[in-house]
């Protein structure tokens, strides 16, 4: 990897106007599944969907799907619109993206705990006074940050990357520090953390995971590496949402431990519907929950509503947008080696 690399310290910030959260009315009588089906197909549009939406949202969906693989599938798409029931950093990359689509994020208030914890002064301020160094960034971060980062990686691909980054080389990371930290273990890289958490993740403990492992010893855990390092060293693998299901598919275990958002269940049921899967509770920090707030603000009638008015949509200055599409454009192409999943993978593709 060469200095150029590094993006020009002052780039754009500067947004394009954004639109209040749809509430009008809707006529209850609607059959709303109905209605999003035949929007859908007068508006030629896609329905891509994170596995943390509600289990509703999944099965409308025509795409389901981790972040890198939403990327790519926002990426590639020939649809018109793209309907994005994820939080609003995701919508973001799929305009990034795609700018020539209309992205419609059901409720424009989605946000991520993440995105809000690294604004772009203090990210800008962080690079400035590491100027050797690259900057690899979460995708969960606002387009402000991917525009000042090297590198876009997600929690699938970002081993690989930064496997790819010259071994001389210095490493920043932000925003999650947890992800962080264990890129640096299993990569034996020295990197240089920004403080952020996912307030979901972090509030699974480490004496919730001992009670259900000792309530359910056979069972295998599997968690997200935005959980906390201790909660990571007690589970059996540790990946991305899209690895956490396709490892409880192949693997033989009756009964498993989930440590990410609960919606991701829902997938596993539909596929593996005689095998158990327990969340772990989330019991500390401020969300103690394990459901992420910001991905269940997203409905059906918010979908339908999107779909009816065509927004909230997202927009973007064309400045900020192709500064932040560098480091995302560099993440797919350093990421080509992980395959999209396979046919009967948990993706739906009508
Ligand atoms: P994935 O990249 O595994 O989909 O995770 C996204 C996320 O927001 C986790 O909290
Ligand atoms: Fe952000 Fe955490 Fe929600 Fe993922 S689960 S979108 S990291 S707040």
């Amino acid at each position: 990897m060469s200095d150029s690399l590094l993006v020009p310290s002052a780039s754009p910030t500067a947004r394009g106007p954004s639109q209040p959260t749809v509430r009008a009315p809707v006529d209850p009588r609607l059959d709303l599944v109905a209605e999003i089906h035949r929007l859908r197909r007068e508006r030629n549009a896609v329905i891509l969907a994170h596995y943390y939406q509600a289990g509703e949202i999944q099965d409308l969906a025509d795409f389901v799907g981790d972040s890198l693989d939403l990327s790519r599938k926002a990426a590639s798409t020939d649809a018109d619109v793209i309907v994005f029931c994820g939080v609003k950093f995701m919508a973001e990359v799929a305009k990034i993206l795609s700018p020539s689509k209309t992205v419609l994020l059901p409720d424009m208030a989605a946000g991520c705990s993440l995105e809000d914890s690294c604004k772009p002064g203090p990210f800008k301020a962080f690079r400035d006074a590491h100027p050797d160094h690259v900057a690899v960034s979460y995708i969960n971060c606002s387009a402000e940050v991917k525009a000042l980062s090297d590198i876009i990686v997600t929690s699938s691909n970002a081993e690989a990357i930064i496997r790819q980054i010259p071994a001389g080389k210095q490493i920043l990371f932000a925003p999650d520090r947890n992800l962080g930290a264990y890129l640096a273990k299993v990569t034996g890289r020295d990197m240089t953390l920004w403080p952020g958490t996912c307030i979901v993740h972090e509030s699974f403990a480490e004496r919730e995971l001992a009670k259900l492992k000792a309530r359910h010893p056979k069972a295998l855990v599997a968690s997200h590496p935005e959980s906390a390092p201790a909660v990571l060293a007690g589970s059996d693998h540790v990946g991305s949402t899209r690895s956490i299901l396709e490892y409880v598919l192949k693997t033989e275990a009756e009964t498993y431990i989930i440590g990410t958002d609960a919606g991701l269940i829902h997938q596993m049921q539909k596929q593996a519907p005689h095998k158990r899967f327990i969340p772990i509770a989330g019991t500390e920090g401020p969300c103690a929950c394990n459901a992420c707030p910001f991905m269940a603000l997203n409905t059906v009638e918010k979908l339908y509503l999107a779909l009816r008015d065509m927004t909230p949509h997202l927009e973007l200055a064309e400045p900020l947008r192709q500064a932040a599409a560098l480091p995302l454009e560099r993440m797919l192409a350093m990421s080509a080696s992980i395959p999209a999943p396979a046919e009967s993978a948990p993706a739906t593709v009508r």
